[in-house]
């Protein structure tokens, strides 16, 4: 019943531009945001929404950012027990947003990149899920992994951003969550369905490929989950993944059946994309209810 995040806690700012520049090139771009991001809180806030008691591990600096970057969290009720103040800048994500909704995010970790296994919690066990992203050291990352299983958690990890994922973190965790980058990076392309499985050889319990547009796909050893894509105009994706991966969390933490658990996961994830930012993107519970609803009642095509 109750989730506790080990990830990145960032500030984001961001500017839109009718495109992502290429190497070299300048665009000109819009007015700048800042606003509240970092995988590990945007998953955080994201489950929280969704109904779920979290936790968060992580750490800011002492400096402008570090309010920013805990808005979202502190506005969601994210228990910040276990969060570090430490003598580095804040995260901070530079990211452009396209006009076809799409972004490129460069992450200077500051903060989140100090972060080293003494500052776990000691004890795992008032914790029932642990969701985990690949934004901060591998070692806190996979420490946490390694406790939160011996304590009986169900590991949920979300491999972004794609970097090198150690197998023993694979072996540790229950639902693995990628997009389709990080599906060709663990595990050397080829057709989705086909490589979720082969990384179900490796580990996890549940192997969840989001497809974007096209909605998502869940493999496990019982069946095959295929879910349409959510039909939204989508302005600013960001946070979209982050946002599926807190909510699958936070359902599976109410106990709710994982197909169950998923729809609604992709529900809240398309809203998400629906509005400028990550954590300010995020529908609440209601909203999701009624986004529900109102799917039940298109007729099919
Ligand atoms: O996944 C989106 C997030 O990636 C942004 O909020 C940014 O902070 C980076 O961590
Ligand atoms: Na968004």
């Amino acid at each position: 019943m109750s989730v506790l995040v080990v990830g990145s806690v960032n500030a984001d700012l961001t500017v839109r531009a009718h495109r992502i520049p290429g190497p070299g090139e300048t665009v000109l771009g819009g007015d700048t945001r800042t606003s509240p991001g970092g995988k590990g809180a945007n998953g955080a806030v994201a489950a929280a929404l969704a109904g779920a008691k979290v936790s968060m591990v992580g750490a800011v600096g002492d400096d402008a950012f570090r309010e920013v970057a805990l808005s979202g969290l502190r506005r969601a009720g994210v228990d910040l027990g276990g969060l570090q103040t430490l003598d580095a800048p804040t995260g901070l994500a530079l990211i452009t947003v396209s006009d076809a909704g799409e972004n490129a995010i460069t992450v200077a970790s500051g903060a989140n990149a100090r972060l080293t296994p003494d500052h776990l919690p000691a004890d795992f066990s008032p914790f029932t899920h642990l969701l985990l992203q690949q934004e901060l050291p591998p070692e806190i990352t996979l420490e946490a992994a390694r406790r939160g299983s011996a304590a009986g958690l169900t590991v949920v990890l979300n491999a972004a951003p794609t970097r090198d994922t150690a197998p023993e973190l694979l072996s540790l965790t229950d639902h693995l969550l990628v997009n389709e980058h990080e599906l060709a990076a663990l595990a050397g392309g080829g057709e989705s369905e086909t490589s979720a499985r082969a990384l179900l050889a490796r580990g996890p319990r549940a192997v969840t490929v989001t497809l974007g547009g096209a909605g998502s796909l869940t493999v496990t050893a019982g069946g095959t989950y295929r879910l349409p894509a959510h039909p939204v105009h989508a302005v600013d994706t960001t946070g979209a993944g982050d946002t599926f991966c807190g909510v699958l969390t936070a359902r599976l933490s109410h106990g709710e059946e994982l197909a169950v658990a998923l729809r609604w996961a992709g529900i809240a994830a398309a809203l998400t994309c629906t509005r400028p930012g990550a954590q300010d993107a995020m529908p609440t519970w209601a909203e999701v209810q009624r986004e529900s609803e109102r799917l039940d009642v298109v007729p099919a095509p």
